[in-house]
């Protein structure tokens, strides 16, 4: 039966996806109500700039200058956050609103990624309900996913597609054969990268959404533990021979439980074309969970923009005025394991290596005898015409190995007279 009061909200933040939320809420308020089981009122806001025309009607919600004081608000039941910013405001916020024992829902990644833990242990304490859905994947609901639909399940891994920018950037190098830094200047152009580029390119924004997803998925608390690669050094020729060899280069976020602790990381990799993830183009994101029961299962849409964001909002929203509400990070913040890191360098796999090398006679041999000394065994080989710049590339794939031994071959190679420039080395993903 629909409750007779209202469920107050109260939004920080009137950017992109905060005046989408107003919009969903605005627009479908009686089928969100039925949903709800309760009509659901935006009482109060608060943005920088009063007097900015956001494109909705504002006018009759409660403005606040400070955003912290839409905590003391007394009736309000929800503060969403979509300022940003894993510190500051927002972070002062959060705290607040969840000491008031007021429910917290946010798209905030970086807040979560690393304040995470604090945040879920507040609202366990004062009754409140933490969510963030929004924070990982856009519109892909992988976090209620994860802590429901796939409670049944140990989890052994995860890898995601999860920065839109960066996808859009390797679609583009690939169709039309451009450079990282031309696709990156038309993309700001254009507005699908931010004018300071770096959280996403450098795989920053990736990392705080792969802590989210090894926190839900291995009840762990979210950490920033884990090695970040970006794809700054991506090279036409690179996505070239990735497809010559049958995969395509893709930035992934990637969890998985090993016998030599959990390991999370951000980095570009190779991935089989006919992998699910080789398929996910242009701006969107993609999840692949492996469970133990259920198998592998695969999530895919939009990742970010004021309609799919805005859409997780509402759905947190509607899961509290529903009484949905389960622990942050699917356990009680007391049951968080502390699972061991794996070591950095533990990596085993098989790894895709790019030299630029003089064209001269003995140069195999020179390259064979440093694979050999380190004992990296090789899967193939490849020459292929002159490299821009002069010289010639040799592209290697091995077989299973350890990532430090690649990364200590790579070093060996540099200090070799006929190696023109610094190797290139991606991770294969094999999955
Ligand atoms: N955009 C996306 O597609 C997307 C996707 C997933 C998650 N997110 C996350 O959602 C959050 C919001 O993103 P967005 O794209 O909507 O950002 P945005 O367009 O830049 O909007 C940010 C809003 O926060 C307000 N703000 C900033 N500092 C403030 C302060 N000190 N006090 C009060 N208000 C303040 C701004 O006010 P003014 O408008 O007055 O300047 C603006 O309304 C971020 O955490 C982001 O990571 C965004």
């Amino acid at each position: 039966m629909a409750k007779d009061r209202a469920l107050k909200i109260a939004i920080a933040g009137l950017g992109t996806v905060g005046v989408g939320v107003v919009k969903i809420l605005t627009q479908h308020a009686e089928l969100m109500g039925a949903r709800a089981g309760q009509a659901i009122e935006i009482i109060a806001i608060s943005a920088r700039d009063r007097s900015r025309n956001r494109g909705v009607d504002l006018t009759s919600y409660s403005w606040s200058d400070n955003l912290v004081d839409l905590a003391a608000i007394e009736d309000v039941d929800i503060i969403v956050e979509l300022v940003g910013g894993s510190d500051g405001p927002a972070l002062t916020l959060a705290r607040t609103a969840l000491a008031a024992g007021k429910s917290f829902v946010t798209a905030n990644k970086a807040l979560i990624a690393v304040h995470g833990r604090e945040l879920a242990a507040l609202a366990e304490k004062t009754g409140a309900t933490l969510r963030f859905e929004a924070a990982v994947a856009g519109g892909i609901p992988i976090l209620k996913s994860l802590a429901e639909g796939l409670a049944g399940n140990h989890i052994s891994g995860l890898y995601g597609i999860l920065n839109g920018t960066c996808n859009y950037i390797l679609t583009r190098m690939e169709r039309e054969g451009l450079s990282f830094g031309e696709v990156l200047a038309d993309a700001q152009r254009l507005g699908y990268a931010e004018a300071d580029p770096s959280f996403d390119i450098d795989g920053i924004d990736t990392a705080h959404k792969t802590a989210i997803l090894a926190a839900l998925a291995f009840g762990t608390a979210p950490s920033m533990d884990m090695t970040i690669e970006g794809i700054r050094n991506i090279a036409p020729v690179d996505i070239d021979y990735a497809k010559e060899l049958g995969y395509r280069i893709k930035l992934l976020g990637v969890a998985r439980q090993t016998e030599e602790g959990v390991e999370t990381s951000v980095h570009p990799a190779m991935v089989p074309l006919a992998a699910p993830l080789a398929k996910v183009m242009d701006a969107l994101n993609a999840v692949v969970v492996q469970g133990d029961h259920v198998g592998e299962t695969v999530y895919t849409g939009a990742g970010a923009g004021e309609g799919p964001t805005a859409s997780a909002v509402v759905a947190d929203i509607i899961d509290i005025a529903r009484g949905n509400s389960y622990p942050a990070f699917g356990v009680p913040t007391d049951a968080l394991k502390d699972l061991p890191a794996m070591p950095p360098g533990q990596h085993k796999g098989t790894f895709y290596v790019r030299l630029r090398v003089e064209d001269a006679s003995g140069v195999m041999a020179d390259i064979t005898a440093v694979l050999a000394r380190e004992n990296v065994s090789i899967e193939s080989m490849l020459q292929r015409g002159m490299a821009p710049g002069g010289g010639v590339y040799i592209i290697l794939t091995t077989h299973l190995t350890a990532e430090a031994a690649v990364s200590s071959t790579l070093k060996h190679f540099t200090k070799l007279e006929c190696v023109l420039e610094t190797p290139t080395m991606i991770r294969i993903e094999a999955f």
